[in-house]
């Protein structure tokens, strides 16, 4: 028994990693689904649903207001969600999976890649802001990592996300940053720009 609620299709064929897919605040385990399967066609998705509840709505972590985070709750929660990937890996026979996060499921996967490299073969994180004041020193040798920012994001700073690509890179992951001039929604440029840095992952 899988200690995440979670949708799983398998690979179809192609030489694609698994992605492991993670929704934004309020979001569920379909969100993210068609997006997978349109930037990365073929590769196997893996996705949970978010355990905490805010008013209702899934997340990844719990937070004290927006965009200040429960450190503690992050950590634990970017633990569990690691020890999920390696069940999942073993259940349904799985590489390492690339992370395609949005908003809050972007901030846990960046928080997996600081506190448990090894579950994740790299990731593209959407709106992604710095999840941990503290982290410890990974090595993300190998990695590689898109990151896409909203330039006019009002929940993001622009100093805080180039603050996350520099502190990735310093880690050793190959990071592709691009800050658009949009907001916290997703627009057509990150599709055109997940397609392109997904088919080189192949
Ligand atoms: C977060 O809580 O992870 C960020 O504020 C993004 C969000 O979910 O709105």
């Amino acid at each position: 028994e899988l200690t995440f609620i979670h949708r799983f299709e398998p690979a179809a064929g192609l030489n694609r990693p698994p992605l492991l897919l993670l929704h934004g605040t309020g979001g569920d385990e379909n969100d993210l689904i068609s997006l997978g399967r349109m930037v990365s066609p073929g590769s196997a998705l893996l996705s949970p649903r978010g355990k905490v509840l805010e008013n209702g709505m899934p997340r990844f972590f719990r937070r004290l207001a927006e965009g200040v985070f429960d450190e503690e709750d992050v950590r634990l929660r970017a633990n569990e969600l690691a020890d999920f990937v390696t069940e999942a890996r073993k259940a349904y026979g799985l590489e390492a999976p690339v992370a395609l996060g949005f908003s809050n499921g972007a901030n846990i996967a960046a928080a997996m890649l600081m506190l448990r490299p090894e579950a994740l073969a790299g990731a593209a994180l959407l709106r992604a802001m710095v999840p941990l004041r503290d982290a410890p020193k990974a090595d993300l040798t190998g990695k590689r990592v898109l990151m896409v920012s909203g330039l006019k994001d009002p929940i993001v700073q622009a100093e805080n996300s180039a603050r996350l690509a520099a502190s990735l890179s310093s880690a050793g992951a190959d990071v592709q940053h691009e800050a658009l001039p949009t907001g916290h929604g997703l627009s057509q440029t990150d599709l055109q720009l997940m397609l392109k840095w997904f088919a080189g992952s192949g």
